[in-house]
Protein backbone atom coordinates (compact mmCIF):
# COMPACT_ATOMS: atom_id res chain seq x y z
CA UNK A 1 0.00 0.00 0.00
CA UNK A 2 0.93 3.43 -0.75
CA UNK A 3 2.79 5.74 2.06
CA UNK A 4 -0.58 6.82 4.22
CA UNK A 5 -0.38 10.85 4.39
CA UNK A 6 -0.78 12.38 7.85
CA UNK A 7 -4.56 13.56 8.80
CA UNK A 8 -5.13 16.85 7.39
CA UNK A 9 -8.37 17.94 9.07
CA UNK A 10 -9.60 17.51 12.83
CA UNK A 11 -12.86 17.40 13.47
CA UNK A 12 -13.48 17.94 17.38
CA UNK A 13 -17.34 16.75 17.97
CA UNK A 14 -17.19 18.20 21.61
CA UNK A 15 -20.63 17.05 22.10
CA UNK A 16 -24.13 15.71 20.82
CA UNK A 17 -26.48 17.57 23.12
CA UNK A 18 -27.92 20.63 21.14
CA UNK A 19 -30.95 23.33 21.59
CA UNK A 20 -32.63 22.67 18.42
CA UNK A 21 -34.06 19.19 17.05
CA UNK A 22 -33.47 19.96 13.30
CA UNK A 23 -34.94 16.47 11.59
CA UNK A 24 -31.88 16.64 9.16
CA UNK A 25 -29.44 16.34 11.76
CA UNK A 26 -26.51 13.58 10.60
CA UNK A 27 -26.22 12.71 14.14
CA UNK A 28 -26.71 9.30 15.15
CA UNK A 29 -29.85 8.22 16.39
CA UNK A 30 -28.09 6.77 19.19
CA UNK A 31 -26.87 10.06 20.91
CA UNK A 32 -23.90 9.67 23.07
CA UNK A 33 -25.45 11.14 26.55
CA UNK A 34 -23.81 13.90 28.44
CA UNK A 35 -22.14 11.83 31.00
CA UNK A 36 -19.46 10.41 28.18
CA UNK A 37 -18.74 13.04 27.22
CA UNK A 38 -14.74 13.47 27.20
CA UNK A 39 -13.52 16.00 29.91
CA UNK A 40 -11.55 18.81 28.69
CA UNK A 41 -8.12 17.54 29.92
CA UNK A 42 -8.64 14.41 27.17
CA UNK A 43 -9.80 17.48 24.75
CA UNK A 44 -6.46 18.86 24.93
CA UNK A 45 -4.65 15.81 24.83
CA UNK A 46 -6.34 15.17 21.39
CA UNK A 47 -5.71 18.67 20.30
CA UNK A 48 -1.86 18.25 20.96
CA UNK A 49 -1.60 14.64 19.17
CA UNK A 50 -3.61 15.78 16.39
CA UNK A 51 -1.19 18.52 15.75
CA UNK A 52 1.63 16.30 16.48
CA UNK A 53 0.26 13.93 14.21
CA UNK A 54 0.16 16.90 11.43
CA UNK A 55 -3.37 17.91 11.14
CA UNK A 56 -3.44 21.88 10.66
CA UNK A 57 -7.42 22.45 10.33
CA UNK A 58 -9.77 22.00 13.50
CA UNK A 59 -13.28 22.07 13.05
CA UNK A 60 -15.80 22.66 16.86
CA UNK A 61 -18.88 20.95 15.70
CA UNK A 62 -21.21 18.85 17.55
CA UNK A 63 -24.44 18.94 18.54
CA UNK A 64 -24.15 22.28 19.43
CA UNK A 65 -20.18 22.94 20.54
CA UNK A 66 -21.61 26.56 21.97
CA UNK A 67 -22.83 23.90 24.62
CA UNK A 68 -19.87 23.20 26.00
CA UNK A 69 -18.50 25.67 28.77
CA UNK A 70 -15.03 24.84 28.28
CA UNK A 71 -15.31 25.78 24.26
CA UNK A 72 -12.98 28.83 25.00
CA UNK A 73 -10.31 26.67 26.65
CA UNK A 74 -10.00 24.28 23.45
CA UNK A 75 -10.48 27.56 20.95
CA UNK A 76 -7.37 29.39 22.99
CA UNK A 77 -5.15 25.76 22.86
CA UNK A 78 -5.96 25.33 19.15
CA UNK A 79 -4.76 29.06 18.93
CA UNK A 80 -0.87 28.31 20.72
CA UNK A 81 -0.90 24.87 18.96
CA UNK A 82 -1.16 26.70 15.75
CA UNK A 83 -4.17 25.39 14.39
CA UNK A 84 -6.94 27.09 11.87
CA UNK A 85 -9.74 26.81 13.53
CA UNK A 86 -13.23 26.98 12.86
CA UNK A 87 -16.88 26.61 15.17
CA UNK A 88 -19.72 25.20 13.40
CA UNK A 89 -22.50 26.55 15.28
CA UNK A 90 -26.07 27.23 15.22
CA UNK A 91 -25.51 30.69 16.90
CA UNK A 92 -27.72 29.47 20.33
CA UNK A 93 -25.38 29.67 23.36
CA UNK A 94 -23.47 32.78 21.85
CA UNK A 95 -23.51 36.24 23.05
CA UNK A 96 -21.47 39.47 21.28
CA UNK A 97 -19.37 38.86 24.52
CA UNK A 98 -18.74 35.11 23.66
CA UNK A 99 -18.07 36.47 19.91
CA UNK A 100 -15.63 38.61 21.31
CA UNK A 101 -14.06 36.40 23.61
CA UNK A 102 -13.54 34.06 20.28
CA UNK A 103 -11.53 36.47 18.86
CA UNK A 104 -9.25 37.36 21.11
CA UNK A 105 -8.59 33.44 21.25
CA UNK A 106 -7.56 33.29 18.19
CA UNK A 107 -10.51 31.33 16.63
CA UNK A 108 -10.18 32.10 13.38
CA UNK A 109 -13.80 31.31 11.52
CA UNK A 110 -17.64 31.07 12.82
CA UNK A 111 -19.83 29.16 10.61
CA UNK A 112 -23.34 30.08 11.34
CA UNK A 113 -26.16 28.13 10.22
CA UNK A 114 -30.00 28.54 9.59
CA UNK A 115 -33.04 26.44 8.73
CA UNK A 116 -34.25 29.32 6.42
CA UNK A 117 -34.47 32.53 5.42
CA UNK A 118 -37.90 33.24 7.87
CA UNK A 119 -39.03 32.95 11.23
CA UNK A 120 -41.25 30.89 11.07
CA UNK A 121 -39.77 27.86 9.14
CA UNK A 122 -36.67 28.07 10.44
CA UNK A 123 -38.06 27.76 13.81
CA UNK A 124 -40.23 24.76 13.01
CA UNK A 125 -37.52 23.40 11.29
CA UNK A 126 -34.72 23.97 14.33
CA UNK A 127 -37.79 22.72 16.77
CA UNK A 128 -37.26 25.89 18.55
CA UNK A 129 -37.86 30.06 18.34
CA UNK A 130 -33.80 30.82 17.31
CA UNK A 131 -34.40 32.82 13.86
CA UNK A 132 -34.41 36.16 15.56
CA UNK A 133 -31.11 35.22 17.71
CA UNK A 134 -29.18 33.85 14.92
CA UNK A 135 -29.75 37.17 13.12
CA UNK A 136 -28.74 38.78 15.40
CA UNK A 137 -25.35 36.70 16.17
CA UNK A 138 -24.38 36.72 12.59
CA UNK A 139 -24.19 40.83 12.63
CA UNK A 140 -21.99 40.20 15.86
CA UNK A 141 -20.10 38.11 14.21
CA UNK A 142 -19.51 40.69 11.19
CA UNK A 143 -19.13 43.41 13.43
CA UNK A 144 -16.59 41.76 15.41
CA UNK A 145 -14.25 41.48 11.90
CA UNK A 146 -15.00 37.81 11.03
CA UNK A 147 -15.88 37.16 7.93
CA UNK A 148 -19.71 36.23 7.46
CA UNK A 149 -20.03 32.60 6.58
CA UNK A 150 -23.23 31.16 6.54
CA UNK A 151 -24.45 27.68 5.68
CA UNK A 152 -28.30 26.85 4.75
CA UNK A 153 -28.65 23.11 5.33
CA UNK A 154 -31.13 22.58 1.96
CA UNK A 155 -33.89 19.89 1.53
CA UNK A 156 -37.56 19.65 -0.06
CA UNK A 157 -38.79 21.48 3.10
CA UNK A 158 -37.01 24.73 2.06
CA UNK A 159 -35.48 24.44 -1.51
CA UNK A 160 -38.12 26.59 -2.74
CA UNK A 161 -36.63 29.36 -1.09
CA UNK A 162 -33.34 29.44 -1.92
CA UNK A 163 -33.50 32.89 -3.59
CA UNK A 164 -35.12 34.55 -0.59
CA UNK A 165 -32.13 32.94 1.55
CA UNK A 166 -29.18 34.49 -0.50
CA UNK A 167 -30.79 37.52 -0.46
CA UNK A 168 -30.89 37.16 3.71
CA UNK A 169 -27.26 36.15 3.19
CA UNK A 170 -26.62 39.65 0.55
CA UNK A 171 -29.08 41.63 3.69
CA UNK A 172 -26.46 40.22 6.44
CA UNK A 173 -23.14 41.05 3.89
CA UNK A 174 -21.82 37.82 3.84
CA UNK A 175 -18.79 36.45 2.71
CA UNK A 176 -19.44 33.01 2.19
CA UNK A 177 -22.56 31.17 1.74
CA UNK A 178 -23.00 27.57 1.39
CA UNK A 179 -25.97 25.98 0.14
CA UNK A 180 -25.48 22.06 1.99
CA UNK A 181 -27.76 19.38 0.56
CA UNK A 182 -29.10 17.37 3.52
CA UNK A 183 -26.52 14.14 3.79
CA UNK A 184 -28.56 11.00 4.28
CA UNK A 185 -27.27 9.98 7.60
CA UNK A 186 -28.42 9.93 11.31
CA UNK A 187 -31.46 11.57 11.51
CA UNK A 188 -32.01 12.70 8.02
CA UNK A 189 -32.21 9.35 6.41
CA UNK A 190 -34.85 8.29 8.65
CA UNK A 191 -36.73 11.82 7.68
CA UNK A 192 -35.60 10.86 4.14
CA UNK A 193 -39.41 11.05 3.02
CA UNK A 194 -39.94 14.22 3.87
CA UNK A 195 -36.54 15.77 2.97
CA UNK A 196 -35.64 14.68 -0.17
CA UNK A 197 -36.24 16.92 -2.78
CA UNK A 198 -37.86 16.18 -6.39
CA UNK A 199 -35.59 16.92 -9.61
CA UNK A 200 -37.53 20.02 -10.17
CA UNK A 201 -36.03 21.48 -7.05
CA UNK A 202 -32.80 20.35 -7.27
CA UNK A 203 -32.75 22.06 -10.89
CA UNK A 204 -34.73 25.39 -10.16
CA UNK A 205 -32.01 25.90 -6.75
CA UNK A 206 -29.10 25.26 -8.73
CA UNK A 207 -30.49 27.67 -12.00
CA UNK A 208 -30.91 30.40 -8.37
CA UNK A 209 -27.44 29.46 -7.11
CA UNK A 210 -25.61 30.30 -10.50
CA UNK A 211 -27.05 33.87 -11.15
CA UNK A 212 -26.98 34.47 -7.96
CA UNK A 213 -23.03 33.37 -8.27
CA UNK A 214 -22.68 35.54 -11.15
CA UNK A 215 -24.54 38.37 -10.38
CA UNK A 216 -22.24 38.54 -6.65
CA UNK A 217 -19.27 37.59 -8.18
CA UNK A 218 -16.56 39.22 -6.03
CA UNK A 219 -18.70 40.18 -3.21
CA UNK A 220 -19.85 36.88 -1.94
CA UNK A 221 -19.22 33.42 -2.50
CA UNK A 222 -21.56 30.98 -2.77
CA UNK A 223 -21.23 26.83 -2.74
CA UNK A 224 -23.36 24.78 -3.96
CA UNK A 225 -23.23 21.36 -4.57
CA UNK A 226 -26.01 19.14 -6.14
CA UNK A 227 -27.27 16.52 -3.84
CA UNK A 228 -25.60 12.68 -4.53
CA UNK A 229 -28.79 11.20 -5.09
CA UNK A 230 -28.98 13.40 -8.25
CA UNK A 231 -25.55 12.84 -9.82
CA UNK A 232 -24.39 10.49 -11.94
CA UNK A 233 -21.48 9.40 -9.45
CA UNK A 234 -20.23 9.28 -5.95
CA UNK A 235 -18.76 11.91 -3.95
CA UNK A 236 -15.16 11.27 -2.40
CA UNK A 237 -16.80 10.54 1.02
CA UNK A 238 -14.41 12.70 3.38
CA UNK A 239 -11.75 13.02 0.53
CA UNK A 240 -10.91 9.41 1.08
CA UNK A 241 -11.04 7.00 3.97
CA UNK A 242 -8.02 7.71 6.01
CA UNK A 243 -6.23 10.03 4.17
CA UNK A 244 -7.25 13.38 4.84
CA UNK A 245 -10.11 13.34 8.09
CA UNK A 246 -10.17 12.41 11.52
CA UNK A 247 -13.28 12.60 13.47
CA UNK A 248 -13.43 12.58 17.26
CA UNK A 249 -16.55 11.82 18.66
CA UNK A 250 -18.22 13.31 21.66
CA UNK A 251 -17.60 9.85 23.72
CA UNK A 252 -13.93 9.56 22.13
CA UNK A 253 -14.47 7.26 19.84
CA UNK A 254 -11.56 8.17 16.88
CA UNK A 255 -13.84 8.37 13.28
CA UNK A 256 -12.86 7.45 9.69
CA UNK A 257 -16.02 9.47 9.11
CA UNK A 258 -18.92 10.98 10.79
CA UNK A 259 -20.68 7.84 10.32
CA UNK A 260 -18.29 5.56 11.38
CA UNK A 261 -19.80 4.09 14.22
CA UNK A 262 -23.17 2.81 12.32
CA UNK A 263 -20.34 0.22 10.48
CA UNK A 264 -20.53 -3.07 11.13
CA UNK A 265 -17.05 -4.82 11.45
CA UNK A 266 -15.42 -1.87 12.42
CA UNK A 267 -13.31 -2.28 15.52
CA UNK A 268 -13.20 1.68 16.59
CA UNK A 269 -10.59 2.79 19.38
CA UNK A 270 -11.12 5.54 21.81
CA UNK A 271 -8.49 8.39 22.68
CA UNK A 272 -9.03 7.82 26.31
CA UNK A 273 -6.84 4.44 25.99
CA UNK A 274 -5.37 5.20 22.22
CA UNK A 275 -2.49 7.15 20.86
CA UNK A 276 -4.01 9.49 17.93
CA UNK A 277 -1.24 8.34 15.72
CA UNK A 278 -1.44 4.87 16.08
CA UNK A 279 -5.12 5.36 15.69
CA UNK A 280 -4.11 6.95 12.60
CA UNK A 281 -2.01 4.49 11.16
CA UNK A 282 -2.46 1.17 12.78
CA UNK A 283 -5.51 0.62 13.72
CA UNK A 284 -7.66 -1.63 11.73
CA UNK A 285 -10.57 0.81 11.87
CA UNK A 286 -8.57 3.85 10.03
CA UNK A 287 -7.18 0.87 7.41
CA UNK A 288 -10.44 -0.58 6.66
CA UNK A 289 -10.91 1.23 3.06
CA UNK A 290 -7.52 2.43 2.50
CA UNK A 291 -5.72 1.49 -0.77
CA UNK A 292 -7.94 -0.71 -2.97
CA UNK A 293 -7.77 -4.35 -1.86
CA UNK A 294 -11.20 -4.40 -0.14
CA UNK A 295 -12.80 -3.39 -3.41
CA UNK A 296 -15.58 -5.47 -5.23
CA UNK A 297 -16.79 -4.35 -8.91
CA UNK A 298 -17.67 -2.56 -10.51
CA UNK A 299 -15.16 -0.32 -8.13
CA UNK A 300 -12.18 -2.56 -8.36
CA UNK A 301 -12.27 -2.17 -12.41
CA UNK A 302 -13.42 1.41 -12.58
CA UNK A 303 -11.26 3.86 -14.40
CA UNK A 304 -12.67 6.69 -11.44
CA UNK A 305 -11.71 4.53 -8.35
CA UNK A 306 -9.04 7.03 -7.82
CA UNK A 307 -11.49 9.95 -7.48
CA UNK A 308 -14.02 8.77 -6.04
CA UNK A 309 -12.88 6.28 -3.83
CA UNK A 310 -16.29 4.00 -4.24
CA UNK A 311 -17.77 7.05 -2.61
CA UNK A 312 -19.58 6.73 0.73
CA UNK A 313 -19.40 3.40 2.57
CA UNK A 314 -21.81 4.16 4.96
CA UNK A 315 -24.49 4.82 2.45
CA UNK A 316 -23.54 1.98 1.08
CA UNK A 317 -23.98 0.42 4.27
CA UNK A 318 -27.29 1.52 4.86
CA UNK A 319 -28.74 1.15 1.51
CA UNK A 320 -27.62 -2.32 0.20
CA UNK A 321 -26.45 -3.77 3.85
CA UNK A 322 -22.94 -4.06 2.43
CA UNK A 323 -20.19 -1.25 3.28
CA UNK A 324 -17.82 -2.50 0.49
CA UNK A 325 -20.61 -2.05 -2.03
CA UNK A 326 -20.30 0.88 -4.65
CA UNK A 327 -22.08 3.97 -3.17
CA UNK A 328 -25.56 3.55 -4.78
CA UNK A 329 -26.10 6.88 -5.95
CA UNK A 330 -23.06 5.68 -8.61
CA UNK A 331 -24.73 4.77 -12.24
CA UNK A 332 -22.25 1.91 -12.09
CA UNK A 333 -23.73 0.35 -9.21
CA UNK A 334 -25.93 -2.64 -9.50
CA UNK A 335 -27.67 -1.28 -6.65
CA UNK A 336 -28.44 2.15 -7.96
CA UNK A 337 -31.92 1.27 -9.09
CA UNK A 338 -32.82 2.10 -4.72
CA UNK A 339 -31.43 5.96 -5.06
CA UNK A 340 -34.72 5.79 -8.20
CA UNK A 341 -36.97 4.24 -5.92
CA UNK A 342 -36.32 6.52 -3.03
CA UNK A 343 -37.25 9.16 -5.18
CA UNK A 344 -39.77 7.96 -6.27
CA UNK A 345 -41.33 6.69 -2.56
CA UNK A 346 -40.46 10.34 -1.54
CA UNK A 347 -42.50 11.89 -4.13
CA UNK A 348 -45.19 9.36 -3.22
CA UNK A 349 -44.87 10.69 0.44
CA UNK A 350 -45.90 14.38 -0.66
CA UNK A 351 -49.26 13.40 -0.79
CA UNK A 352 -49.53 11.04 2.63
CA UNK A 353 -47.04 10.91 4.68
CA UNK A 354 -46.37 10.73 8.94
CA UNK A 355 -44.99 13.63 10.49
CA UNK A 356 -41.17 14.87 10.65
CA UNK A 357 -39.38 12.92 12.98
CA UNK A 358 -37.46 15.79 15.26
CA UNK A 359 -34.02 14.98 16.84
CA UNK A 360 -33.97 14.64 20.25
CA UNK A 361 -32.10 17.22 22.08
FE1 LIG B 1 -18.95 7.14 6.34
FE2 LIG B 1 -19.32 8.45 4.03
S1 LIG B 1 -20.16 8.93 5.99
S2 LIG B 1 -17.95 6.84 4.44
Amino acid sequence: MAKIPPPLWLLAEVTHSCPLQCPYCSNPLELVPKKDELDTETWLKVLHQARKLGAAQLGFSGGEPLVRKDLEVLVGEARKLGYYSNLITSGVGMDAARVEKFRELGLDHIQISFQADDASLNDYLAGTKAFQHKLDMARAVKASGYPMVLCFVIHRQNMHRVAQMLDLAVELQADYVELATTQFEGWALANRDHLLPSLEQVRAAERVAKSYQEKLKGQMRIYYVVPDYYEQRPKACVAGWGRVFLAVAPDGLALPCHSARSLPGLELHNVREHDLDWIWYESSAFNYFRGEAWMKEPCRSCDEREKDFGGCHCQAFKLTGDPKNADPTCAKSPHHHLIGQAIDTSQLNLISSKPLLFRKR
